[in-house]
């Protein structure tokens, strides 16, 4: 049986893209498979930019509310904040900090990216690979799935691995990245990638009426209402594809082939179908984000409990290894 472990950033409320791109298809996944999974909320990683106690408090209850209203099977999963099994992923950043040349990190394309781009380029955002090794390597995690961009930082991590097993002898699994090449690119409402920092997203956890009000607004040109519409070029038509029965879209698409049927009814139509696709993950997310976040919070203190015993045990090993215990 193989470990696959993951980490997500709590950058905030999941909208529709990362929902339909991510966190569908990998709970999907965790269900299919026979293998012990373990999915944690990376709020450490988040100290990094987010100063703000109250933002990192609440993006790390949205995303967690979010994957719960998805249907994540805690029983299945094994779900938990970071930050909540601190003491261990920070005691083993250190430990492999001693053994990792500066250089290495010094030329993390993440790291030289930020380093660039922010105002902030404080030493945690130099020490990040080191972190995330721990919180791969203290779980022995045979498959970690990540995106193309975490690519450097998983090599890095297996080098942390074999630098500890060379150096003290063999305690680490050297894990494996899955770069997930299948995920889908889901389009936001002015067709480019939907995306928070574009501000083309929809966010599926809002209101009605606010949903109805950004549907309104996806892209779409001028062909008049009574003449007939290309489906495969016109935004609304692929979003509602990627939500839509096939009966469904199959109505749709002779809609827009005949004629008299316009945009405005098909944005409609998108609505629609987000309210009765994701009728139970709306419902779902507004109990644990705000009717009962204590079931949230239950939630994840029973994660936080299965995974404080299995890296604590690691880390007992490592403190013997390196001859502090
Ligand atoms: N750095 C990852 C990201 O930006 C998040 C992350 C933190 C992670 N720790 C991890 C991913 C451990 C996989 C394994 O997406």
């Amino acid at each position: 049986m193989a470990r696959i472990l993951t980490g997500i950033q709590s950058s905030g409320k999941p909208h529709l893209g990362n929902i339909l791109g991510a966190i569908l298809p990998a709970i999907q996944l965790s269900e299919k498979s026979d293998n012990e999974s373990f999915l944690f909320i990376a709020d450490l990683h988040s100290l990094t930019t987010i100063k703000d106690a109250k933002v990192l408090q609440d993006n790390t209850r949205a995303v967690a509310a979010a994957w719960l209203a998805c249907g994540l099977d805690t029983d299945k999963v094994v779900f938990y904040r970071q930050s909540r099994v601190s003491a261990y992923h920070t005691e083993l950043t250190w430990y492999l900090s001693c053994l990792t040349p500066y250089p290495m990190l010094a030329n993390a394309h993440s790291f030289k990216d930020k380093a660039d781009r922010l105002a902030d380029v404080n030493a945690g955002l130099f020490v990040y690979p080191v972190l995330m090794a721990s919180d791969i390597l203290l779980y022995d995690a045979n498959y970690v799935p990540v995106g193309k961009d975490q690519k450097q930082h998983l090599e890095m991590t297996r080098d942390m691995a074999e630098a500890f097993n060379r150096t003290y002898g063999d305690t680490f699994v050297i894990p494996e990245g899955k770069i997930d090449e299948r995920l889908m690119t889901i389009p936001g409402i002015d067709g480019q990638k939907m995306s928070k920092s574009y501000g083309n997203y929809i966010d599926l956890f809002q209101s009605e009426k606010e949903l109805q009000k950004v549907t309104k607004k996806i892209l779409s040109d001028s062909t008049a209402l009574e003449e007939p519409k290309n489906p495969e070029t016109d935004l609304t038509f692929k979003l509602f594809s990627l939500i839509a029965s096939e009966s469904d879209i199959a109505t749709m698409r002779e809609n827009y082939l005949k004629g008299g049927y316009g945009y405005g009814h098909a944005k409609q139509a998108f609505f629609e179908a987000l309210k009765t696709r994701f009728a139970k993950e709306r419902e779902m997310f507004t109990y644990y984000y705000e009717e009962n976040p204590a079931a949230l919070e239950q939630k994840l203190q029973e994660g936080e409990e299965k995974a404080r015993a299995i890296a604590s045990k690691k880390l007992a090993e490592v403190r013997e290894k390196i001859g502090l215990s």
